[in-house]
């Protein structure tokens, strides 16, 4: 049974979506699609003090629910305090 933002394959991910990690991938990663097609896999935690980051379908960014932090879709820093990109590598799919 698939836990709210989950996905079972990443084939299943559309432009503009992001998710917890489908089955099968390492636990503490994101996954999101840009509008190009392009896959994002980041890490999951916040790079101001490491909270889990979760998607906004709305504004399609990665928010960081314990001090507003905003991540662009590809793990950049939009807002702080944090101010590096959520890490990890990216892959096109
Ligand atoms: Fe994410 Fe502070 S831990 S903004």
């Amino acid at each position: 049974m698939l836990r709210p933002g989950e996905v079972d394959s990443v084939d299943k991910l559309q432009p503009g979506q992001g998710c917890h990690r489908p089955r099968g991938l390492d636990q503490g990663c994101r996954l999101a699609r840009a509008e190009d097609g392009t896959l994002y896999k980041r890490s999951e935690s916040c790079t101001h003090i490491g909270c889990h980051v979760h998607w906004n379908s709305l504004e399609r960014c990665w928010d960081c629910p314990c001090h507003g932090s905003h991540f662009a879709v590809d793990g950049t820093a939009l807002n702080g305090p944090a101010v590096s990109p959520l890490t990890s590598d990216s892959y096109e799919h």
